[in-house]
């Protein structure tokens, strides 16, 4: 210190100002900093003592230590608000440090949910049946013998009924075997002419395999009006076959026997076995014109239709080459997430 006030500051004690400023600057964190105002310039601070001491000093000198004290005191003021300021500006930037976002890592992602693939390709047959005017209905899964077998012309100890094995209840009661049992139900509520379909669960008693699941779904088609023919039944098969499978998608259908319909057909679409690589027909379902009988069941007269049935695990089976029916049930989720937002 070189000013002529440095003698004069002895008067009031030590000269302790640059080591206060020098522990002031170097005060660890905010409460440090808070002990050394209240130690220098709080009521009972050094500094205010030493202006309180002014009082007993004569006029002159007075004067001049006042303005030595308070200058003094304007410092270290000055110095404890910039360190406060300091301190403030490290915490600050060590928060800023320990929060720091890499924008550029890998994100963690989240677990996304998805449709099962059945799901999916009902509702794409759905949309398909939809586009083409179909109305889309459900029926019961738990139903009668009446609507599962006798009404659709299957008569009692019929050997067709033999081909639907299923699970009866004690009341006689049983897990629909198809969703054909929708025609009926649909045909008692409604008048035609309509164009329906009905996707849904069904069941069967069945040795599982491969290609043969005890609970299964399957999609039902029926179209009645007047002049209904077979043309139609084949127009839609190749509608939706094509709209699945793509353009040009060939299809088939062979004579066959089922008790509500005659004629009747068994009908395959043309595709690439995943297993062989070779292109072959692969039976879907069955289908025809609905049989008179049915018509009788119901009372309709003077109208024609068609209908046609068939299982969708196979159809979901085409074209994402599936090999095992039962991968659709297993809940495997290397099987499930393959097929995440495929349709
Ligand atoms: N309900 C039959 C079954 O599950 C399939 C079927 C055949 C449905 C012919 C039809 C049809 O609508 O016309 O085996």
């Amino acid at each position: 210190m070189t000013d002529g006030s440095e003698e004069r500051r002895d008067d009031l004690g030590a000269d302790a100002s640059a080591e206060w400023l020098s522990q002031i600057a170097a005060a660890p964190d905010a409460q440090a900093l808070q002990e050394l105002r209240v130690r220098l310039i709080g009521k009972k601070g050094e500094i205010t003592q030493q202006l309180k001491q002014l009082g007993k000093l004569d006029p002159d000198e007075r004067r001049e230590q006042g303005q030595r004290i308070n200058a003094l005191k304007g410092r270290v003021e000055e110095a404890i608000e910039a360190r406060k300021a300091e301190l403030e500006r490290q915490r600050l930037d060590a928060q800023l440090a320990s929060e720091r976002v890499d924008v550029t890592l890998p994100g963690t992602r989240p677990t996304q949910s998805g449709l099962h693939l059945l799901t999916l390709v009902t509702n794409r047959l759905l949309d398909v049946f939809r586009s083409l005017g179909y109305e889309v209905v459900t029926g019961p899964e738990l139903e009668t013998d009446h609507y599962n077998f006798t009404a659709l012309n299957f008569p009692p100890d019929h050997p067709a009924r033999d081909t639907q094995d299923t699970f009866w209840t004690t009341d006689g009661r049983l897990l629909r075997t198809h969703t054909s049992p929708m025609q009926v139900r649909y045909m008692e509520a409604h008048k035609p002419p309509f164009k329906l379909v009905v996707p849904g669960k069904v069941f069967r008693n069945e040795a599982v395999d491969v290609t043969h699941e005890a609970q299964f779904h399957q999609l039902e088609a029926l179209v009645v009006g007047e002049r209904i023919t077979m043309a139609d039944l084949r127009g839609a098969i190749n509608e939706m076959a094509q709209a699945l499978i793509g353009p040009g998608t060939k299809t088939r259908l062979q004579p066959t026997y089922f008790p509500f319909v005659e004629p009747g057909a068994e009908f395959a679409i043309w595709w690439t076995n995943p297993r062989t690589g070779r292109e072959e027909w692969l039976e879907l379902g069955g289908c025809g014109m609905v049989h008179p009988k049915v018509f009788e069941a119901v009372g309709y007269e003077g109208v024609t239709g068609f209908a046609f049935g068939f299982g969708i695990e196979r159809l979901a089976l085409v074209p994402y080459a599936i090999p095992d029916i039962r991968y659709f049930y297993q809940g495997d989720m290397r099987v499930l997430e393959q097929f995440r937002g495929v349709l």
